[in-house]
């Protein structure tokens, strides 16, 4: 694992940015897979940035996001789908029909798994972008005895309902159930960027890049990818 620490927030969000950037411009119709939570969205501010500089263009590019509440219409301003248009996809040149979330309003949330394996098994993901969940989550792949390697319906664990709560009116709001791309089609992306910020992960991070390899820290399972770079801030890098 290539693990980088950096002093300020505007450095590594920068860098970030670049790295993704760098690769559009190297492969214009590169695939590329989005994170959402607090974390990427000085990354996607960064990736608006250049592309309103002319430095980049997202016009071939097709994403897709690793998970979406189930419940919440596309238009509710705490689903994933109303985030990644807010902050990446209203300002740049892709096309609506190049972007894809799972649907977590789908009627047969099963038949919508399948359906986003069948896409993801068709394109290779370039580079996969990924936060952390407290306890080691990564989209929301929650610690378990055993993980699913595709698309799944998950039950959010209450720690990660809490700890998403602060974008919500109340605890209440908070959807039970998401989507999440399973850990094999995460591993099977060409490149990870793994990016955490704050004293809070600086545990969770050691456990998940020095610890055991365990399901029960999903993330400990990128120790097991050839291609994975981790951007830290100071904080979350000081067990290290
Ligand atoms: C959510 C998302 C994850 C994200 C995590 C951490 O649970 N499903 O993909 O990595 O939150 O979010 P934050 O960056 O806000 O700490």
């Amino acid at each position: 694992m290539d693990v980088r620490i950096f002093d300020t927030q505007l450095e590594l969000d920068a860098f970030a940015a670049e790295l993704f950037t760098d690769i559009v411009k190297s492969k214009p119709n590169a695939v590329l897979g989005l994170a959402t939570g607090s974390t990427p969205v000085g990354i996607y501010a960064k990736m608006v940035e250049k592309y309103r500089k002319g430095d980049v263009s997202f016009a071939d590019v097709t994403t897709f996001n690793l998970d979406e509440y189930v419940g919440l219409k596309p238009y509710n301003d705490q689903s994933y789908a109303y985030y990644m248009n807010k902050h990446l996809f209203a300002h740049i040149d892709i096309p609506d029909t190049q972007t894809f979330l799972p649907n977590g309003m789908a009627e047969d949330l099963e038949a919508e798994c399948a359906q986003y394996d069948r896409m993801l098994l068709e394109r290779q993901i370039d580079v996969q972008l990924l936060g952390i969940g407290h306890n080691g989550h990564i989209g929301f792949n929650e610690p378990d005895h055993a993980l699913s390697g595709e698309t799944h319906v998950v039950k959010l664990k209450d720690e990660t309902r809490e700890a998403n709560a602060r974008f919500f009116a109340s605890m209440d709001e908070v959807p039970e159930y998401a989507i999440t791309m399973g850990v094999g089609s995460i591993l099977k992306a060409n490149s990870i960027v793994l990016v955490v910020r704050g004293a809070d992960k600086a545990d969770i991070v050691k456990q998940a890049l020095t610890g055991p390899i365990t399901t029960e820290v999903p993330a400990s399972l990128l120790q097991t990818h050839p291609r994975v770079t981790v951007l830290l801030d100071r904080e979350a890098g000081r067990m290290l």
